[in-house]
């Protein structure tokens, strides 16, 4: 296993479409274990294969609370085959945007199906936080950031900030 760097924004990774897995082997099992990994280090609670560079359909999550024992969570080519009407406003935050949170409207409760890191075919349903989990992570695979779900004027200020940062974290490096 090893830590894979992070790409934060602004970058047109971030904006790319993911492409599905073929075939779910040892080396998609690779790069989940080195996701996990890097997600647990940053720390998140979730992560999209994208975020480390590489625009394939997988991400990692984990929304368990301590002191409860962490539950891993791998969904492969996810989809949502069902959300409700009704909605819920949850302030979110992305290892792609450090620092930067802000809430963001998402369908309360979602089913989604997924293959799971042996390949098997699976289906969750799940609210709260872990829908919410769930959503911003497949909107990754997209290439839809939160920001793109605020207002024109609150996500420009959350660019701004983060054009900031880089230009002075590259002008220290
Ligand atoms: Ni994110």
């Amino acid at each position: 296993m090893a830590l894979r760097p992070i790409v934060t924004a602004p970058h047109p990774l971030l904006k790319q479409v993911s492409k599905p897995v073929e075939m779910v082997n040892d080396a998609t099992r690779a790069l989940v274990d080195d996701m996990l990994e890097t997600m647990y280090a940053a720390p998140g609670i979730g992560l999209a294969a994208i975020q480390v560079g590489i625009p394939k359909r997988i991400i990692t999550m984990d929304v368990s609370k301590e002191p409860d024992p962490p539950s891993p969570l791998v969904l492969i080519n996810p989809e949502i085959v069902w959300s409700s009407d009704t909605e819920q406003s949850y302030e979110e935050g992305c290892l792609s945007f450090p620092d930067q949170y802000a809430e963001v409207d998402r369908p309360a409760s979602i089913e989604v199906k997924y293959l799971d890191r042996d390949g098997k075919a699976q289906v969750l349903k799940a609210e709260g936080l872990l829908a919410v989990c769930i959503q911003h992570e497949m909107d990754h695979l997209e290439g839809v950031l939160f920001v793109d779900h605020l207002s024109t004027l609150k996500r420009s200020m959350i660019l701004r900030r983060m054009g900031k940062a880089k230009r002075l974290n590259t002008a220290a490096e």
